[in-house]
């Protein structure tokens, strides 16, 4: 048993608390390799934003548990490095789907985890986690939770349809669960290709696919019901179309890849929304730096060569998303 604490890792607690009364949102950023990892504590030192280092199941069995454990741990040490003196870095388990999972996860050092049971029956989500918040809170671990399906075709998180949160369900789930935050479902879902085209207008003078606004609605009304308490946005990656673009026109194969507009989650920062989870659009800023060096130097087989500017291009997209988008610089 390993205590986060003695990592230099914090739980999410403090942070949420503070982003819901100061209207920003903390940017939680999936990471499977080095590369990734250096770009967002490289972006997080220099804007003095606190981070969320997320590890999904797909980046468990990429990269191995453990592994990824011990480079968070090393991420505090090299963000002190970078003359960040006291990091707000909290290592947190994405979409955990079990209770043996989130266990492994707070007794080997996550100072976070998600349980998430939203594809089962309403009484056996409530069950479920509340086992977890259970274990996990005797250490301090923060929990959070989903109520709510969205939808979504990334391989290890996938739901046909999108079933919005139902507002009228959230203060018993709350308080039954005693969860430290809540993803909610209000139109996000998973990966490059949010939404058909069918489902999109056309812009006439760009061309480009415009998709169907969230539901701030339900946003509010949850809002209402659960005043202060910290709520979740999955799936919010913008699908910058500077890379969709790149990546096509060098060999790429993303047709009519289309995310959630910045200025939506510029808007749902400024609410009880406090942590926005950001993974597919890292991957389109690496893949778009790694095609170009291959297209203009054909030549290039050191790594460090396309992987460097890789991690530039990632950097340049997470300090972005924290000064332009989430409002998180300057509050860590
Ligand atoms: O929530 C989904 C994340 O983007 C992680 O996906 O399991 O393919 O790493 P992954
Ligand atoms: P994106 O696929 O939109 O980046 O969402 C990532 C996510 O929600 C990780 O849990
Ligand atoms: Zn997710």
């Amino acid at each position: 048993m390993v205590s986060y604490k003695e990592l230099g890792l914090v739980n999410t607690r403090e942070m949420f608390a503070k982003a819901v009364k100061g209207g920003y949102a903390i940017p939680a950023f999936n990471f499977n390799n080095m590369e990734q990892l250096q770009a967002i504590i490289q972006a997080a030192a220099e804007t003095k934003s606190p981070v969320i280092l997320q590890v999904s199941k797909g980046a468990r069995n990429y990269a191995n548990q453990t592994l990824l454990r011990y480079m968070a741990e090393g991420a505090v040490e090299y963000a002190k490095e970078l003359g960040w003196e006291k990091p707000q870095i909290v290592l947190h388990l994405d979409h955990g789907d079990s209770f043996e999972t989130c266990k492994s996860c707070v007794d080997m050092g996550f100072s976070s985890v998600m349980i998430d049971a939203s594809a089962l029956p309403y009484e056996e989500n409530i069950a479920l986690t509340k086992k977890v918040v259970d274990y996990a809170h005797q250490f301090d671990v923060t929990v959070e939770a989903e109520l709510g399906v969205l939808a979504g075709v990334e391989d290890e998180v996938s739901a046909a349809e999108s079933h919005y949160t139902k507002p009228e369900e959230v203060i018993d789930f709350a308080t039954r669960t005693g969860c430290d935050s809540l993803a909610i479902s209000i139109g996000t879902s998973h990966g490059a290709y949010k939404f058909t085209r069918e489902q999109c207008t056309l812009d006439p003078k760009t061309g480009r696919l415009v998709p169907p606004p969230l539901a701030f609605d339900v946003l509010h009304e949850i809002e209402k019901k659960l005043p202060g308490f910290p709520i979740v946005l999955h799936g919010s990656s913008s699908v910058p179309q500077e890379y969709v673009d790149m990546i096509n026109e060098l060999g790429g194969k993303l047709p009519d890849a289309v995310g959630i507009p910045e200025e939506q989650l510029r808007e749902a920062s400024k609410s009880a929304v406090c942590k926005i989870n950001i993974d597919s659009d890292s991957r389109l800023a690496m893949t778009a730096a790694i095609r170009k060096v291959f297209h203009d130097k054909p030549g290039e087989f050191d790594p460090r060569k396309y992987l460097g500017p890789a991690r530039d291009e990632m950097k340049k997209l997470y300090m972005h998303k924290i000064i332009n988008v989430l409002g998180s610089d300057g509050k860590a």
